[in-house]
This record gives structure tokens, sequence and C-alpha cells, in this order.
């Protein structure tokens, strides 16, 4: 199989054989690793539709969860595999959200030392952001994403009415990475979000597939320009450095999209104190995170453990932060200058 980074969007699963076929010589067999929300959502049409192309399709059920984002849940996947002879010419579905993308990618990277993945992405978040790129990787004593490895899809096929049935605050959460991603590469489509956000709230179809297209696509873009992040992927860090800080202190109760809510607020009140936003353009990237229940402001936080923890997130160079600001909207950049102070500043403007 061969790597394509740009992700096929499509409204139904129907059109995936043509799309694997177009990559696979058919025949093989596919592991269809869900968790036991989406097996239930779309296990069973999945494998019908597959059935024909493959001499056989299985089915892995993780518990769902960010919880089971760790090595025994790997494992477990990888037990299957060796009990069913899975070979290097098999393949894995990641049929999920983020965390079982993560999981089953990780699976796929080092089982025999590498078999093929298609990423199925079923949250708006996986849709837009973590199938694409081809990071995997589990959550290790505590660490967020400690241990993985880069392991491109041969395949990303979104289907985006999977986003119906998404719990409300899963959505919203995945709001917090599509704000993210018109702020940091484009101010048409961060404008078209604010006029439609009606219609993006009641999840008509059409506009989430229009959504899901273009910010894929920025992602996919970013990527193939730096695939193993060492420039310019780092800009999609933008909000997740004092993001990943809060999620932290808040022991990951706040769901990640939420959490980077509050770090695009932060980041923003940095970029207008430095003069690069008006107070008017970070009213309204504000505004818009808030009409998403993004949390623009979080309570019972000290200012000095968030601290602490945005100084030790894993994107540093060189013992000094790398944190991602905005020139304006639709146009970010990474700098290594950003003063403890300003990092203060920034967390405190987010703190209740
Ligand atoms: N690899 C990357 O580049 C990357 C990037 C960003 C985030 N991530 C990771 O992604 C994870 C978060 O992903 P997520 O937000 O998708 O969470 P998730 O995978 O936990 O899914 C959220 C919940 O929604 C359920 N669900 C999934 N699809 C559904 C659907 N269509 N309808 C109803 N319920 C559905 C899941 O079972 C789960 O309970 C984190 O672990 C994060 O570290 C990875």
């Amino acid at each position: 199989m061969t790597n394509s980074v740009f992700p096929v969007i499509r409204d139904s699963f129907y059109e995936l054989p043509g799309s694997i076929s177009k990559l696979a010589p058919l025949g093989h067999r596919i592991m269809i690793a869900a968790d036991s929300n989406t097996s239930v959502l779309f296990a069973k049409e999945v494998a019908q539709i597959l059935m024909p192309y493959f001499s056989e399709v299985h089915t892995y059920v993780f518990e769902a969860g960010e919880e089971h984002k760790n090595l025994r849940s790997v494992e477990g996947l990888l037990r299957e595999l060796i009990s069913l002879h899975f070979d290097r010419k098999d393949c894995i579905a990641a049929l999920g959200g983020g965390v079982v993308g993560d999981m089953a990618g990780f699976a796929a990277s080092i089982y025999l030392r590498g078999i093929p993945v298609i990423q199925l992405p079923t949250t708006l978040l996986a849709q837009i952001d973590s199938s694409i790129g081809g990071k995997t990787g589990v959550d290790y004593e505590g660490f967020k994403n400690m241990v993985g490895a880069f392991h491109m899809p041969s395949l990303v096929y979104a289907n985006t009415s999977a986003i119906q049935s998404l719990p409300e605050e899963q959505f919203f959460s995945g709001m917090g990475e599509v704000i993210k991603t018109a702020l940091l590469a484009d101010a048409r489509l961060f404008s078209a979000i604010e006029r439609k956000r009606l219609e993006i709230l009641a999840r008509k179809e059409g506009i989430l597939y229009d959504l899901v297209g273009r910010c894929s696509e920025i992602k996919a873009e970013i990527v193939e320009r730096d695939p193993k992040e060492k420039g310019e992927r780092a800009l999609l860090n933008l909000g997740h450095t004092i993001g990943h800080a809060v999620e932290k202190a808040k022991n990951f109760t706040m769901l990640h999209g939420y959490c980077v809510g509050a770090g695009l607020a932060a980041a923003a009140r940095m970029s207008a104190d430095r003069g690069y936003l008006t107070e008017e353009e970070f009213g309204r990237i504000t505004d818009l995170c808030r009409y998403f229940r993004l949390p623009v402001k979080v309570e019972g936080l000290d200012p000095e453990e968030v601290f602490r923890y945005t100084k030790s997130d894993k994107k540093m160079a060189g013992g000094q932060i790398r944190f991602v600001l905005i020139r304006r909207i639709g146009e970010a950049f990474y700098t290594d200058d950003v003063t403890d102070e300003e990092l203060m500043r920034g967390i405190l403007s987010v703190l209740a």
C-alpha cells in the first residue's frame, strides 16, 4: 500500500471499497479496530461493506475512553493479530475517534515492524486532526502520548455523517480544533464559521462536509510539507501549550478541545498584548469559542501549577518553550522568545 496524507471526505461509508482498491491488491485480511461505542454504531455496516473485498474481516473492540489509551489495550489488539496469524499484507482499520486511531495506528506501526493502517475517523476531532499525519501512540504513566511512533496511514476516509451521533460535548470539543485550524491558516474560513455558526451548531450535513473538507486539507498540507515536525507542523500546536497544561492541571477531566479553547484564548491574549491582534479581533476569537461552549475562563486552577506544566510541555526547543502566537486571524507563527512574564499573563487571562 502507498501512503497518502490527504483524506477522502464522503458522507457515507459506501465509497470505501473504491478508495481502498486504489491502494492495495484486495483479498487480504482486515482487522477493524473500534471502541465499545463505535463498534455498536458502525462496525457491522463497515464490515458488511468490506466483506466482498477482503478474504477475512475481523473486528476488535477496545473499551472506549482516554483512560484506556494505554499499552495494555494495544497489547490486547496485538495478541488478537498474532492469534489470527495476520501478516504484513494484512491491515488494520481504525474505526473511531482519536483514541482508537492512536492505538490502532500504534499497533500497526509495531506489529511485524509495521503493517498498513487505514483511518476511518468518526469524531469531528479525528476527522480534521488526529487521523491525519501519522502520529500514533498511547499515554504512559500519567503522561499523554508519551509512547508512540510516526506511522502514516495508507488511507484516511472520513464519513462526515458519523458526526451526527456524536454527543454534544464531543462535537464542541472538535470545534476547538476547527477554530484553531481556521485561526492559524485561513481567515476566510474563520469568517465563514462566524457567519454560518447556526448551521454548524445544527450540524447541517453540507456545512459539516465543507468544514471537515477544508480543515483536513489544511492539516494535510502542513503535514505534507513537514511530516516529522521539524518546523511548520509546530503551528498546529496553536492553543495547545497552555491547553495541555490546563488539561493536566484538571487531571484530564476536561475534554481536550475545551482545553484547546482556553489555550487559544490565552494565545490570543498574548498576541493582542504584543500588538499583533486588535482588541476587536481578540473579541471575535473569544466570542466564537464561547459560542461553541468552549471555556475561555477556567475555574479552580492554581496559576503557578499551570505555569509549571506549561514549561514542562513536550514541545520545547533546548529548554526554551516554543510558543505559537497569532499574527493576524488566519496566520500564526512560532517563536522561542516568549518570556515567563508573558506566559504568566497569558495563563492568568484564562483563569477565573
Ligand atoms: N495523533 C494525533 O495527531 C492526535 C491529534 C489530536 C488528538 N489526538 C488524540 O485524540 C484523542 C481524542 O480523540 P477524540 O476527541 O476523537 O476522542 P475519543 O476517541 O475518546 O472519542 C470520544 C468519544 O466519542 C465516542 N464516539 C466516537 N465516534 C462517535 C460517533 N460518531 N458517535 C457517537 N460517539 C462516538 C467514542 O467512543 C468516545 O467515547 C486524544 O487521545 C488525543 O491525544 C491525537
